[in-house]
């Protein structure tokens, strides 16, 4: 082994060191991140020198670079989404629990997000373990579940009727030509690498069960929502200045802690298509 990986939590998360991720790492060393990422849900790195090209070329080992299509403003690198909250701003992005882009057909396994500057205290990032959250359920629940397929859009996060915009310095597609994606996917998933299943629903995508009205998916979906993240199914990452959260988004939620609202914190975000 060339890493060691040490967890953070009884639920998901691990913290990963002996690396440095934008060397030229051998294949040997990414078969042990990629190891560590199954088995922990979500890896962070301490200490680390990241630049847009390091950072681009450290995500593709995992595979293709994924291209945000509500960030684009026609940015030299358009595989980069900035996540940046200035003093002031009354919202962040990523502040309520989700799975990321799951409008999308084939949505991203996962996402690596880099801090550039953070502050002394706050902006903390909360994950939570849909494997824990699924295992967790009753039988009779499972049953009905596994059937189930939810309808996720991204008309809460963009598009001309969000005004997000105004609220943060994150800032995404709300341009009259912008269109809406949406996509039902399984309410339980198996995850492709490892086999095992887990909770795939989250409360800034999805919108109703297929087939089914609001009215009726809502209080099924509240429970399934407050369920994903009880504590005992979490972790919490402090950010530093040079720290790295690497996600699997098939498997995870998140949400970015809005509690220090006058300090500024950029972060750089790549996604694994
Ligand atoms: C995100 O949802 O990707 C952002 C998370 C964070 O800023 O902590």
């Amino acid at each position: 082994m060339t890493i060691a990986v040490k967890p953070i939590a009884g639920a998901l998360g691990a913290e990963i060191s002996g690396v440095n991720v934008g060397d030229d790492l051998d294949d040997s060393t990414i078969v042990e991140i990629r190891q560590a990422l199954l088995d922990h849900q979500v890896i962070f790195f301490r200490d680390q020198d990241l630049d847009v090209p390091r950072h681009k070329a450290f995500t593709r080992r995992f595979g293709e670079l994924f291209v945000h299509p509500n960030f684009q403003f026609g940015q030299d690198n358009p595989e980069i989404v900035y996540v940046r909250r200035e003093p002031g701003d009354r919202q962040v992005l990523g502040q309520g629990w989700h799975a990321d882009t799951t409008m999308m057909a084939t949505p991203p396994m996962g996402a690596i997000l880099y801090a550039l500057e953070v502050p002394a205290m706050g902006g903390d990032t909360l994950f939570a373990n849909q494997y824990l959250a699924y295992n967790a359920l009753s039988t009779g629940m499972k049953y009905m579940l596994d059937g189930l397929r939810a309808v996720h859009n991204d008309t809460r996060i963009a598009g001309p009727g969000t005004g997000l915009n105004a609220e943060r310095a994150s800032q995404v597609r709300e341009d009259e030509d912008w269109r809406p994606t949406e996509t039902a996917h399984p309410v339980v998933r198996t995850h492709p690498e490892t086999g095992r299943k887990c909770l795939f629903v989250n409360g800034i995508y999805v919108h109703h069960f297929e087939g089914m009205t609001v009215a009726e998916s809502q209080p099924l979906l509240d429970y399934l929502y407050a369920h994903a993240v009880r504590p005992e199914f979490t972790c919490r990452f402090r950010w530093r200045p040079g720290s790295i959260a690497f996600w699997d988004n098939r498997c995870t939620l998140h949400l970015a802690v809005h509690d220090n609202h006058d300090a500024v914190r950029h972060m750089q975000r790549t996604q694994i298509a």
